[in-house]
Order: C-alpha cells, then sequence, then structure tokens
C-alpha cells in the first residue's frame, strides 16, 4: 500500500509520526508532505528532529495567509503532487486548514482517504476547525476515532457505521513514547522552576487573541494566577504578535510572574507539562494530554470538542470572561486529580490498531 500523509501544522506532527513508523514496520511505502502551514523551526522543524519523523518527501511552502489564501494556496499546490505520487490512499490528521485542504483535493480525485482523530465537534460554527473536522470527516472513507462520543457525533451526521473505526487516541501514542525520554530535558532547570511548583499556559485561538479587550481580560485573569505560582507561558507567534502591538501587556505578564517563552519543542514541552502543578490553556491537544497524565486543567474556551476530557478527565471549562477564569483556577489550583480517569484505548498502541484496519481495508475485494 501507498499511504500519503500531509502534515502542515504544530499538532499534525505528533499525530502522524507514531502511523508513520507502525506504517513502515508493516512495510508499506509511504509519501510525507508538509504544506508549509507552520514554518518557524519552534513551531515546525523541532518536532521532526524531537520525533524522528524524516525530512518531508516534498514541502508546499504555503506560509500564512486569510483562510481563503491559505486552504487555496494548500490546494493549488496539492493537486499536482497526489496526481505525481498517486497513492492508494491519503491519511489526513486533526482539523487545521491543511486538512481540510488536501481533504477536499484528494475526494475531486478520487483517492480514497483516511481521517485520524475524527468526529470531534464542539457544536461552535464559528470556529474555523470545526468547520474543517466536519467537511473531512463528510469526504473521508475511513473515519478514526478516539472515544465513544466521536462515534456518536457521526453517526448522528449519517456517517455508515463500516466507515467508524474507534481506534483511541493517537497523540497519546506519541506521549507514551516520549515521556521517559522527555525526563532528560533541561527546561525546569534553564527556568529555575521544582516539580508541582508552577503553571503552564498556552493560548492561541483567534477568539481570544485577535481582539485586544477579550486578550487583555484573559491575560488580567491569568496574571491573578500568577500570585499563587509563577505561570510559565509557551506563546504562540499569532499571540506573540498581538502582545507586543499592545502597549504594556509584555510589561504586566512580567510583573504578574507570568513568563512569557518562544514555543518549546515536543519533549522540553511535555516534561513542563508533565511536572507541572497546573495547566491553563485553549489548545485541543493539551486537554488530552492533561487528561492523560492526570494534571488539572483549566480550558479558556465557553465549549470543546473533547468533552471526554470533562466527564473522565481532569479539564474543566472556564469560558472567556476573567472573573470564570479566575474562579475556574481557584477550583483547580488544589485539585486533586489523582482519581481521574484515562479513556478507554488512550493506551498508546493506536497506530498499530489503526494499521490492522487499513490492511483489513486494503484486502477488502
Ligand atoms: C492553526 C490552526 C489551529 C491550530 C493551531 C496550532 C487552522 C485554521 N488553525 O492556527 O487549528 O490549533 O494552528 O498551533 O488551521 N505564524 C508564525 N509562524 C509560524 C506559523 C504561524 O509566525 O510558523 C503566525 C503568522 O502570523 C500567522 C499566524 O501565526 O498569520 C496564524 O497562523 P495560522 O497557521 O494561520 O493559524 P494558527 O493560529 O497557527
Ligand atoms: N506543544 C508543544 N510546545 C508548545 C506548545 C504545545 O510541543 O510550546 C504541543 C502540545 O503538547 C500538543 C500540541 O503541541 O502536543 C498541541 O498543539 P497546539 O496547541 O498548537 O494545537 P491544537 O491542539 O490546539 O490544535
Amino acid at each position: 500500500m501507498k499511504v500519503l500523509h500531509v502534515v502542515g501544522a504544530r499538532p499534525n506532527f505528533m499525530k502522524v509520526a507514531p502511523l508513520y513508523r507502525a506504517l513502515k514496520q508493516a512495510g508499506h511505502e509511504q509519501h510525507l508532505l508538509h504544506t508549509g502551514q507552520h514554518y518557524d523551526r519552534a513551531m515546525s522543524t523541532v518536532f521532526f528532529d524531537d520525533l524522528g519523523l524524516p525530512e518531508p518527501d516534498s514541502h508546499l511552502g504555503v506560509g500564512s495567509g486569510t483562510h481563503a489564501e491559505q486552504t487555496a494556496r494548500v490546494m493549488l499546490a496539492f493537486e499536482p503532487k497526489l496526481l505525481e505520487v498517486a497513492p492508494d490512499l491519503l491519511v489526513v490528521v486533526g482539523d487545521v486548514n491543511s486538512t481540510v485542504a488536501c481533504s477536499l483535493v484528494a475526494a475531486k480525485c478520487g483517492v480514497p482517504i483516511a481521517h485520524v482523530e475524527a468526529g470531534l465537534r464542539s457544536g461552535d460554527w464559528s470556529m474555523p476547525e470545526e468547520i474543517n473536522r466536519v467537511l473531512t470527516d463528510r469526504l473521508s472513507d475511513l473515519l478514526f476515532t478516539h472515544c465513544a462520543d466521536a462515534d456518536d457525533n457521526l453517526r448522528g451526521e449519517g456517517v455508515p457505521a463500516e466507515r467508524i473505526h474507534r481506534v483511541g487516541n493517537i497523540m497519546i501514542d506519541t506521549l507514551v513514547e516520549n515521556l521517559e525520554r522527555a525526563k532528560a530535558s533541561p527546561v525546569l532547570a534553564e527556568h529555575g522552576l521544582h516539580p508541582r511548583s508552577y503553571a503552564v499556559f498556552t493560548l492561541h485561538r483567534p477568539a481570544n487573541v485577535d481582539t485586544h479587550e477579550t486578550l487583555a481580560g484573559i491575560l488580567g485573569a491569568v496574571c491573578e494566577a500568577g500570585k499563587r505560582a509563577p505561570v510559565i507561558f509557551s506563546c504562540h507567534p499569532r499571540t506573540a504578535e498581538r502582545i507586543r502591538a499592545a502597549d504594556g501587556l509584555t510589561q504586566s505578564l512580567r510583573d504578574a510572574n507570568v513568563h512569557m517563552v518562544p514555543p518549546l519543542g515536543y519533549l522540553d514541552f511535555l516534561h513542563l507539562v508533565a511536572e507541572s502543578r497546573l495547566v491553563i490553556t485553549d489548545s485541543g491537544g493539551l486537554q488530552e494530554e492533561t487528561t492523560y497524565l492526570r494534571i488539572p486543567c483549566v480550558t479558556i474556551r465557553d465549549n470543546t470538542e473533547r468533552p471526554v476530557t470533562i466527564t473522565q478527565g481532569t479539564n474543566i471549562l472556564a469560558g472567556t470572561d476573567p472573573a470564570g477564569i479566575r474562579d475556574a483556577l481557584e477550583r483547580s489550583y488544589g485539585r486533586d486529580t489523582k482519581d481521574t480517569q484515562i479513556p478507554e484505548l488512550w493506551d498508546g498502541k493506536t497506530a498499530p490498531r489503526i494499521v490492522e484496519v487499513l490492511e483489513r481495508w486494503r484486502d477488502r475485494s
């Protein structure tokens, strides 16, 4: 089987790495394509090094732009590459613009699509990722899901049951594989931190950072948390740009014990999170990683496409209003999460389960 994998943005690399390795072990031919949606070393190359991914076989170099510009540039550059590689299957992961752009091209070219992390729904159509998720799932032939909620969402939308395969959470494969290795990271010493005595903070959703008033309100609430313990703020480039452009925000963070650092590599970041007391975030993936690690997580959003991290895991939805965030932080600092659940099949063995399904699919007729 010849498989073409698409990666584009930071959360894609940790989802593709285990599947790439498992397919290689099973002797399949693979082509790794990077769209170039993310391009800074800290948002892209570092993950290839940390996760042992090979150099991409092709790179579309699309870069940043509006949604239409970015999606269209991926589609235009991807079509000839897809025809040249002529894979038996396209594998896409997650919900970024590169995911939907390549899926749309492949569907029109008649190339079967497998979507890893299918069936996630926030129900929030103002979120670009929700549009990407729904469209990608509609275009896909094989839908790999991470929990029962996702299966229900897909069935509810009329996806035939035989297309849905519950295989578990592929990001957790990467986490399990790297947790021990990550302990060698010097990141705590570099920032003068002690285990369980600091919080980790990330923020990058357009709805949270693109409007000054919302961003300033959220940062104000997080600054209050700095009074209890240092906060390490791994700052996404979208957010860094907005903070730099706003008068006084950088200084108020510094004064409040909130330490802005550039995005970290996977191993450094995993170690930082695994040893933290609390994570404050609007990231999708981090809601899952904290659930696996049993670290309390405060999510600065009104909804989540990953409700299992709340019903079984360590996640609390804080909303985006400063008072709600302060309240959720207060509840989470002392929260005992050692008895929270890890969802079924989040066990580090999702990639081999996907390979099994793919081989059955290949041999179907
Ligand atoms: C994208 C995804 C989002 C995902 C996030 C992960 C979409 C619609 N959004 O959001 O789902 O959670 O990635 O991090 O696909 N930039 C740089 N360097 C980079 C990349 C981006 O400076 O390497 C800056 C640029 O100013 C760019 C902005 O960040 O305009 C936003 O990048 P973009 O890829 O459009 O969206 P993200 O906010 O990163
Ligand atoms: N991550 C990382 N370094 C950082 C911040 C995040 O390696 O400085 C990892 C995080 O552990 C998770 C993934 O990036 O594996 C999540 O990506 P992101 O939050 O950018 O996207 P989302 O999951 O929200 O789509």
